[in-house]
């Protein structure tokens, strides 16, 4: 029966190899994430050439790892899931010739998913009564994006970045900061201990009713804010920056979400990706939300940041509605939602 499939899905796009074991679309065995971080931490980000190689050292094991946790053996597998972008391409070739060897050798059937689509999907895993429609914030390293979810496999985007993503401008403070990669948890840390009034960063809007999103602005608000000060010989208070920098970005996410609700009519808003773990953004968006009788939905923080179980979430509901893809499938760089 679909509803009871065993699934085995990877997720290798940028520096986490993920493997983990689902049974149908919301119950995760397991979930096993080995990180990469403290590999890329000292070139400053991701260098995608060693976290190819790292997920090819680590795979084998993490699967391993991943069946003895959810105590499944390879018999019960009945569907292989695995992101097939956006992504590495590199990386997530690592994680597409796993799947497809265990899916050739166990004779079931393979799905390939979006990243964007997986990190959407953390929300069913964790709200077992959550359904479509809704309207979705996903924030992430390499991607911002406002969509109106119409079904488990129909979107439609409403807003994008035209520039950095939201993630990326979080990374790209804190490395001007000086502070450890991956920004975003490092500014979420530092911002906790400043004030967010001491320094005003523009707040960038856009056009009238617009639903894009644009922060390189910020992030060039910030570098010229330590630049100046230095040449002032001033010294920085990085916990101010932090959570100067930060109010900004939120202050835009949380009221351009709220806009899509309000002019598509929509009373239930998902927040999903790894920008989705930062905390002032959570609180905003709950207070809005609650001032407007809307619901909010956002994964635990261990389901924001990628890992495989969102990417076996995905894969259920993207094989109950259209089926299995070819063993021919490849890796999307650049894949669309
Ligand atoms: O979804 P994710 O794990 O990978 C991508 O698909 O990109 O997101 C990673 C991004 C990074 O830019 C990281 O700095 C950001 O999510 N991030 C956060 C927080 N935790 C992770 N940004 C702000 N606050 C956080 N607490
Ligand atoms: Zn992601």
């Amino acid at each position: 029966m679909t509803k009871e499939i065993i699934t085995l899905a990877f997720e290798t796009s940028c520096d986490e190899t993920s493997v983990a074991v689902l049974r149908g679309g919301r119950e995760v065995l397991s979930n096993i994430i080995s990180s990469q971080i403290q590999v890329h931490q000292v070139f400053g980000g991701v260098v995608p050439e060693i976290a190819s190689r790292h997920h090819l050292e680590r795979v084998n094991s993490v699967t391993e790892e991943a069946l003895a946790a959810a105590g499944v053996d390879l018999k019960q597998i009945g569907l292989i899931g695995v992101t097939q972008g956006p992504g590495l391409v590199g990386a997530l070739l690592i994680g597409l010739a796993t799947a497809k060897a265990f899916a050739f050798a166990l004779n079931v059937p393979i799905v390939g998913i979006n990243h964007i689509h997986a990190h959407i999907c953390a929300n069913y895993i964790e709200h077992r009564e959550l359904e479509p429609p809704f309207i979705a914030l996903t924030v992430s390293g390499g991607h911002t994006n406002l969509i109106r979810v119409k079904g488990y496999n129909e979107y439609e985007i409403l807003g994008s970045t035209r520039d950095d993503a939201a993630g990326e401008a979080f990374d790209k403070a804190a490395r001007v900061l000086g502070l450890e990669y991956p920004g975003g948890p490092a500014i979420d840390r530092e911002a906790a201990a400043g004030n967010p009034k001491a320094i005003d960063f523009k707040r960038v809007f856009l056009e009238k009713d617009s639903l894009d999103f644009s922060f390189s602005g910020v992030k060039t608000a910030v570098m010229n804010y330590i630049n100046s000060e230095k040449q002032a010989g001033r010294g920085i208070n990085v916990p101010d920056v932090a959570a100067g920098f930060q109010q900004s970005v939120i202050d835009v996410l949380t009221a351009k979400t709220m806009l899509a609700a309000a002019m598509h009519n929509e009373s239930v808003i998902v927040l999903a990706g790894g920008v989705a773990a930062n905390s002032l953004l959570r609180k905003s968006l709950s207070a809005a939300c609650a001032e407007r009788g809307i619901a909010l939905y956002a994964p635990r923080p261990l389901l924001c940041t990628d890992n495989a179980a969102m990417a076996g979430a995905a894969a259920y509901f993207k094989f109950t509605e259209k089926g299995a893809d070819g063993l021919d499938l490849d890796a999307y760089p650049n894949m669309a939602l």
